[in-house]
């Protein structure tokens, strides 16, 4: 009896919130939709954006950038590290530059991003020769792709037309994964920006330069899961080496153990020689899903560099502003224009 009830109430329910069907006589044919491509907003960005308004825009960034990597190389890794971050939260739209209490730069996961003095410089002078024009979004995505050629990666052509976002949370940069994820949850992130396993396989070898605070691997060095011990898929003279070097949370050790400085497919190797510094690098290796696209890439250094590039561009497209009515052109990259 109460069955009978419960599914007259649903159909009820199912008829008074249905949409009104509005007549049409029978005679006349159902009109065609008018079809609307609707493109995403990626589809906006060019690499002609700023042809006329800020041609100069692609040398000021060069310049900058090689200037600061020949008086420190270790600024490359950082800024493409942090581009990631831009793009992982919100899409690119700078929310990671903006600088005040609260915001993504302040969290906890944002506390060893470098390179926000050079994006500042570069801005500086793009404002001098071309106020009010370019995002600061574009600059830090150009940005990343000249310390990527600098450390010996691809080229690639940079879409422009980004717009800087106004707002940024600590607790969503809190989000980005830190090493200790499993498989699932890197692919499920990924998967929100519009990337595949692919490219998590392919972005993940950005870890074949840079460096990572002792901090992001005490516990897999020291006490993985509460052991007391290292994590047992770690090699062990490796993990040796690590504990020596780890004494303090703010010391670094490199990301790719054997050549730190080449943008090579070594990091991939070191992956089959249980020779992963993150313990979500190593799990690329084993688990079913990018295990095979490791191992490929281990012996593909051309395909692991063409691939790169097409893996960049994509991250550079996530979640962007694009629209007029959309985002700023912020006039300082710490902050929001008012
Ligand atoms: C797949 C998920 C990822 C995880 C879990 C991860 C995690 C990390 C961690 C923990 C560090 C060291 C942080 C520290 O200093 O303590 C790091 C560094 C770095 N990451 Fe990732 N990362 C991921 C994806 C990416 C992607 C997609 C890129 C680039 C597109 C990237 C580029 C870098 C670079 C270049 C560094 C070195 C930074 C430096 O030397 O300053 N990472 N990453």
């Amino acid at each position: 009896m109460r069955r009978v009830f419960v599914i007259v109430l649903l159909h009820l329910f199912a008829k008074a919130t249905a949409a009104p069907v509005i007549g049409r006589p029978k005679t006349l044919k159902p009109q065609a939709k008018p079809r609307v491509a609707v493109l995403p907003a990626s589809a906006y960005l060019s690499p002609t954006y700023y042809l006329k308004s800020c041609p100069n825009l692609e040398g000021i960034i060069h310049r900058k950038v090689n200037a600061w990597v020949k008086k420190d190389y270790t600024i490359a890794p950082s800024i493409i590290r942090l581009h990631f971050h831009d793009c992982a939260v919100r899409g690119c739209d700078a929310s990671i530059l903006l600088n005040h209490p609260g915001s993504e730069r302040a969290a906890d996961a944002s506390k060893s991003l470098r390179g926000f003095a050079l994006i500042d410089e570069i801005k500086a002078e793009v404002e001098r020769q071309c106020p009010k024009t370019v995002s600061c979004a574009d600059i830090l995505t150009a940005a990343a792709r000249d310390t990527t050629v600098l450390a010996g990666g691809p080229f690639w052509e940079v879409p422009f037309g980004r717009k800087d976002g106004l707002v940024s949370l600590a607790k969503e940069a809190n989000a980005v994964p830190q090493g200790h994820e499993n498989i699932t949850s890197l692919l499920s992130f990924f998967d929100k920006l519009g990337l595949t396993f692919v490219d998590l396989v392919v972005l993940s070898g950005s870890h074949t330069i840079g460096r990572s605070t002792c901090a992001s691997v005490k516990q897999r060095l020291f006490n993985f899961k509460g052991t007391g011990k290292p994590d047992p898929t770690l090699d062990s003279k490796y993990s040796n080496l690590l504990k020596k070097q780890c004494r303090f949370d703010t010391t670094y050790v490199n990301l790719d153990a054997t050549t730190p400085r080449t943008f090579d497919v070594a990091y991939y190797q070191n992956l089959g020689k249980k020779m992963g510094l993150l313990s979500t690098d190593q799990l690329l290796y084993s688990d079913s899903r990018t295990g095979s696209l490791v191992t490929l890439m281990a012996t593909q250094p051309e395909f692991f560099s063409s691939q790169f590039a097409v893996s960049m561009v994509k991250v550079g497209n996530a979640n962007v502003l694009t629209g007029k009515n959309q985002g700023e052109i912020r006039l300082n990259c710490n902050n929001v224009n008012h």
